[in-house]
């Protein structure tokens, strides 16, 4: 065939972009255009000198026969079908095959025209395509979680089989219904709300982020879910969508672990408890015989009232009586405050340690144990090492140990004469030893005698007329409690009490 006809329809013929070919009703190719050569990698020659059966995938070549068959038994003209060739190298080639009988003026069969359209791209693509849904679907049907596809309007398109296990339907009661069926009640009521809300504002609520929602079984009852939920876009409708893993168990675990953390954290507190009324029972006999003495005094004094208003007559009586009885009061007012120390130091608090930034606490303690120092004309100096120090302690334990020691300062400065310099300094930083934090109070006044620096530790070891002696052996036993300890420091000048403690950083 020329290569440039001059004939248009000869040109037509040749040049055309699709395969072009008169076939004998045989099935011999009687004329053939370039492009069908291209299609079926043979040369002219070779397919004038055979016919299509034999290129012709064996798969399709009885499909392609029974339409032949159609249009010669005079069933219609035409017939288009998609089928492979088998190339002159060998490999297969998809084509889109549209058969048209030419008949002889008397009405008999005379040929074919086929055109011929090379589809193998599409044919790659659409086979991509079902591997690929294939692939998604495989991952979608074996998934662990529940999935389910809604449409913009909460219609469900797909679920998958984890969706029986988890809610007890099975796939296809599904479909075609509103996921608000797997919804509790009160949520199902607001979800249309939530999906119309997303359609006008386009401010995702749940979109992209897990969440801990409950789901609704056929049967009713809750299922504990975490829910993550994807939007995409098809054809310019928007589709949700959901995962939904079942974590009834998990939360049923956390609750467990909590409700343990709970019980432990009561059995702390029972234990420090019993602790700290074990340290009283070691401190009861010492407190018996503290509480003895003004007792004692009560009853003496009661007598000695009793016996002045027998033997005296009633002017003596009645001064008399007053000087026991006032003695007697101050004996009862002296053993309550006793007892009342005692329950401070059982007393309230949890025993419950957490991590304290110490500065702070050290201000309270301030605050509440000066309060008259002013007053006095008593100077507080705060200094310390610029850490931002951190300890893991019983805030009102601490407290305590730093107002009893600040208590016993002002006592101690109230005892100096008029004029004398009134101090306390308080120093807080970072001990020598590695680990450990210290608070050092110091005050201006007379200071500890060497002779009673053991002492001064001893519960009930006072020099104040009313002081009870329990304030530093309180504080003895809270600090080593803690891991710590409390010293007195040899200083020139007052009294200076360390209290080291551990730290955390
Ligand atoms: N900063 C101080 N300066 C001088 N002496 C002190 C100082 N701190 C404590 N002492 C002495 O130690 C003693 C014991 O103190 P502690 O706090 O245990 O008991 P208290 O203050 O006497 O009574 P309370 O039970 O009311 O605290 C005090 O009586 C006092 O003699
Ligand atoms: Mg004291």
């Amino acid at each position: 065939m020329p290569d440039s006809p001059c004939d248009p329809f000869v040109a037509t013929f040749a040049l055309a972009a699709v395969g072009i070919a008169h076939v004998g009703l045989d099935g011999r190719w009687l004329r053939v255009n370039r492009t069908c050569c291209e299609i079926t990698g043979c040369t002219e020659e070779e397919l004038l000198q055979g016919r299509f059966q034999e290129i012709t995938h064996p798969d399709d070549l009885g499909s392609d026969l029974e339409n032949i068959e159609r249009l010669l038994s005079g069933k219609g003209r035409h017939y288009s079908m998609e089928k492979r060739y088998v190339r002159r190298d060998g490999s297969l080639i998809w084509v889109n095959l549209s058969v048209t009988l030419v008949s002889k003026p008397d009405g008999a069969p005379d040929f074919f025209i086929s055109l011929i359209t090379d589809i193998s791209r599409a044919k790659a693509l659409e086979a991509d395509l079902i591997a690929s849904e294939a692939r998604y679907r495989s991952i979608f049907d074996a998934a662990v979680e529940a999935m389910a596809v809604i449409d913009h309007q909460g219609s469900i398109q797909s679920v998958n089989p984890a969706v029986e296990r988890i809610f007890g339907y099975q796939p296809e009661e599904l479909v075609g219904r509103n996921i608000k069926v797997l919804l509790p009640r009160a949520i199902a009521a607001k979800h249309d709300g939530y999906l119309e809300r997303y359609r006008r504002t386009g401010v995702p609520g749940i979109i992209g982020k897990g969440r801990d929602v409950e789901g609704r079984r056929k049967d009713g009852t809750l299922v504990a879910l975490d829910l993550s939920v994807a939007q995409w876009t098809h054809d310019d409708r928007t589709y949700f969508t959901g995962t939904m893993r079942d974590v009834s168990k998990r939360r049923a675990t956390e609750a467990a672990l909590l409700q343990s953390r709970d019980d432990l954290q009561s059995l702390q507190t029972e234990y420090a408890h019993l602790a700290r009324v074990t340290e009283m029972g070691e401190m009861a006999s010492a407190i018996a015989h503290e509480i003895n003495q003004p007792l004692t005094a009560i009853a003496n004094n009661l007598n000695a009232g009793l016996y002045a208003i027998e033997a005296c007559d009633a002017i003596e009586a009645s001064a008399e009586a007053r000087i026991v009885m006032k003695a007697a009061a101050d004996q009862a007012i002296r053993a309550g405050l006793i007892i009342r120390r005692l329950r401070e130091f059982v007393g309230k608090t949890t025993g419950e340690r957490r991590l304290e930034a110490i500065t702070p606490l050290i201000e309270a303690a301030r605050d509440l144990a000066l309060i008259d120092a002013p007053a006095h004309g008593i100077e507080v100096e705060m200094a310390d090492d610029g850490q931002d120090l951190h300890a893991t302690i019983d805030a009102i334990q601490l407290k305590q140990v730093l107002v009893n020691l600040l208590r016993n300062a002002v006592d101690a400065l109230l005892t100096l004469p008029k004029g004398a310099q009134r101090k306390i300094r308080i120093a807080t930083g970072l001990s020598d030893i590695a680990g450990q934090f210290h608070i050092t109070l110091s005050d201006t006044g007379p200071g500890i005698p060497d002779r009673l620096r053991q002492s001064i530790f001893e519960p009930f070891f006072t020099s104040k007329s009313h002081g009870m002696g329990m304030g530093l052996s309180v504080c003895q036993r809270l600090v080593e409690a803690h891991g710590g300890t409390i010293m007195l420091e040899p200083t020139k000048l007052g009294a200076s009490f360390r209290v080291s403690l551990p730290l955390d950083r």
